[in-house]
């Protein structure tokens, strides 16, 4: 099996900074990729419940859609106290609840600082999968995912990255996920990890 001759790629998603980070990641093994909103292709829903059925969904919407490979990723912050949530939900989590002058990631933060209100488990992990389809109708997606063990801190604290990352404290450096450089939290990251782990999967195949 080889994708030697598939250099263009899309991603099933119009996230600027994703684009920027696999676009990064993808150009050394031949690919340009550009995001679906590029090739005018709406986001599709996300009706599944877990990471890896939506994350195939997404990307074989995309691959139909423009009929080039097509690259997925889904991720959330599962919380053990919470049994797992907000898990496949984490990106709607609070809902419109907590004041519209707040931005949703601010909503979804606050709603989970509350729900661990006295809690005394914290542990909780972020995580990512990324499946990629050479077609639409691909029978074999390529999947690989990552894990990034750590702790819901007791407030927010940081001011870099999104979504939770101002209440994820990472243990081994003392530091929320808000508060690491881009390029820390890319060694460490559930998504990072995914991303080397395609790389990995994708160069194998382009050689193979
Ligand atoms: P999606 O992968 O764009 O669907 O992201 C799902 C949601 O999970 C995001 O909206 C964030 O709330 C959360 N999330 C995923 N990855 C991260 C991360 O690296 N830091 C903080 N929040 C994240």
């Amino acid at each position: 099996m080889t994708i030697e001759r598939l250099q263009k790629m899309v991603l099933a998603s119009d996230n600027q900074g994703k684009l920027a980070e696999f676009g990064r990641l993808l150009s050394p093994l031949g690919f340009e990729v550009q995001s679906q909103g590029f090739y005018q292709v709406a986001p599709c829903d996300e009706p599944f419940e877990t990471f890896v059925e939506n994350a195939l969904h997404k990307a074989r919407h995309a691959s139909a859609a423009t009929g080039l490979p097509a690259l997925a990723d889904d991720s959330g912050l599962c919380v053990a106290a919470l049994n797992g949530a907000p898990g496949v939900y984490s990106a709607r989590y609070a809902g419109n609840s907590g004041g519209a002058h707040l931005t949703k990631d601010q909503r979804n933060c606050a709603k989970l600082l509350a729900d661990l209100n006295g809690a005394s488990n914290r542990q909780a992990y972020f995580y990512c999968v990324l499946v990629f389809v050479r077609h639409a109708h691909d029978p074999q997606p390529i999947v690989v995912d990552g894990f990034w063990q750590g702790q819901v801190a007791e407030q927010l604290t940081g001011a870099g990255g999104f979504g939770y990352d101002a209440c994820f404290f990472v243990p081994e450096h003392g530091l929320t996920a808000a508060q690491l450089s881009d390029e820390q939290k890319n060694l460490l990251s559930h998504r990072g990890q995914a991303a080397r782990a395609l790389i990995a999967r994708l160069s194998v195949q382009k050689t193979g």
